[in-house]
C-alpha cells in the first residue's frame, strides 16, 4: 500500500504483450524509476498538467482523461505510464502498435481492464487500421462492437468496458491519424533533460544503488549521457563496474572519463553510431544536404532507427541540421569530429 492506501502499480502490472520485455521494462530499471509524480526529476510542464489533471479526475471521481506521450526513446514515457497507474490506484497493463496484430488481440486486452486501470500502448503509431478503427469507441464510449459472421448473417454486439485511462506514446506524433490524436485529452511532449536535472537524476539513482559519487562525477556523466535519463542510468552501472574493479568503488571524474571512453561515448555524449552517421554526410555527401534513406544505406542501419534513436539529439545540440533538400552536418559537427570547417 502507498500513502494513498492504493497499491502500487509495479507490484500488480499485467505485461500481457508476450514479447521480450524491452530494456526500460526489466526489473533492475524499474527500480530506479520513480513511482509517484512527486519524485519524478524534469519536465515540470508536463508533471504539473498531469498533476493536476489527476487530482481534478479523483476529486471528480472519474477516469483520467486518455494521455498521449510523445518524444525519443528513454526520456520518461513508460515511466510515467507506470506512475499514472500508481497515482489512479489502477494496474497498468502494457502492449504496443505492432503486438496488437489483429482485432481481437485490442479486444483480449481492454476487456480485463478494470476501472481505473492504465492501457499503455508503446509505439502507437505503428497500430494497424483495424485496431485503430476498434479503439475509437473504446476510447470515447468505452464499449467495442463485436461483429460476428459475415454478410447478411453479420450481427453485431456492443460490449461495455470499464473506465480504463489509455497511455499512448509515439516517437512519431505526425504519424497518428488525426481522428487517434484527437480523442486523446491530454497531449504532451517531452524534451531531452537539461544537465541540472540529469544530474540530479544521477544523485538520486546513485542514492538508490548505494553508490558513492563525487560531484564531478555526477557532472561528467549527466553531460555525456545524451540529455536522456535511460542512458545516464545504464551508463551509471558501467562505470559503478569499472570504479568497482579498476578504482576503489568512488566514482570521480576520471573514472566516469575512463570508463565511458571504453563504452566509446565521447565528451558530448556520441555513441559509435551517433559518430558513423555524422562521418557518413561529412565523408561520402561533402557534408550534405543528403537525404535520410541514402545516410541509412551507407550505413546499413534501419531509417527508422536514425529518425528515432540518433537525429533527434544531433538535432537539439545543433551538429544536424535538416533542409528542404536533405541533411546537413553543421560547422560545430565538422570540429567535433576532427574535419576541417568547410
Ligand atoms: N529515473 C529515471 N528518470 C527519472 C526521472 N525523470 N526522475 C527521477 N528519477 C528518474
Amino acid at each position: 500500500m502507498n500513502s494513498n492506501g492504493f497499491k502500487s502499480s509495479s507490484f500488480k502490472q499485467g505485461i500481457v504483450s508476450g514479447q521480450c520485455m524491452p530494456a526500460d521494462l526489466e526489473p533492475e530499471m524499474i527500480s530506479l524509476r520513480p513511482e509517484r509524480l512527486g519524485e519524478y526529476i524534469g519536465q515540470r510542464e508536463t508533471i504539473e498538467t498531469l498533476k493536476i489533471a489527476i487530482q481534478a479526475a479523483k476529486q471528480r471521481g472519474e477516469a483520467l482523461e486518455h494521455v498521449l506521450l510523445h518524444g525519443p526513446p528513454g526520456l520518461g514515457k513508460t515511466t510515467l505510464a507506470h506512475i499514472i497507474a500508481n497515482e489512479m490506484g489502477g494496474k497498468l497493463v502494457i502492449t504496443s502498435g505492432p503486438a496488437l496484430e489483429k482485432g481481437g488481440d485490442l479486444i483480449g486486452m481492454l476487456t480485463q481492464l478494470e476501472t481505473g486501470d492504465v492501457f499503455f500502448v508503446d509505439e502507437i503509431h505503428r497500430l494497424s487500421k483495424a485496431v485503430e478503427e476498434l479503439l475509437y469507441p473504446a476510447m470515447e464510449d468505452y464499449c467495442i462492437d463485436f461483429v460476428f459472421d459475415k454478410g447478411i448473417h453479420a450481427r453485431s454486439h456492443r460490449f461495455r468496458l470499464k473506465q480504463f485511462v489509455l497511455v499512448g506514446a509515439t516517437t512519431r506524433v505526425g504519424l497518428l491519424s488525426s481522428p487517434l490524436r484527437d480523442r486523446f485529452g491530454i497531449f504532451r511532449s517531452l524534451d531531452f533533460y537539461d544537465q541540472a536535472d540529469l544530474e540530479k537524476i544521477v544523485d538520486r539513482s546513485a542514492r538508490l544503488l548505494e553508490l558513492q559519487i563525487e560531484p564531478r562525477g555526477a557532472e561528467e556523466l549527466a553531460r555525456r549521457s545524451r540529455g536522456t535519463p535511460r542512458i545516464v542510468n545504464r551508463l551509471l552501472k558501467r562505470v559503478r563496474d569499472y570504479a568497482q574493479v579498476r578504482c576503489d568503488g568512488r566514482i570521480s571524474k576520471s573514472a566516469v572519463a575512463d570508463a565511458l571512453s571504453l563504452e566509446g561515448v565521447d565528451s558530448l555524449g556520441l555513441t559509435p553510431l551517433d559518430r558513423r552517421y555524422l562521418q557518413t554526410i561529412i565523408e561520402y555527401y561533402g557534408g550534405g544536404p543528403v537525404g535520410i534513406e541514402a545516410i541509412a544505406a551507407t550505413l546499413q542501419e534501419e531509417t527508422d532507427t536514425l529518425v528515432d534513436v540518433v537525429e533527434p539529439f544531433l538535432l537539439k545540440i545543433g551538429l544536424l541540421v535538416r533542409t528542404s533538400s536533405g541533411r546537413k552536418a553543421s560547422s560545430a559537427a565538422f570540429t567535433h569530429m576532427g574535419y576541417r570547417v568547410e
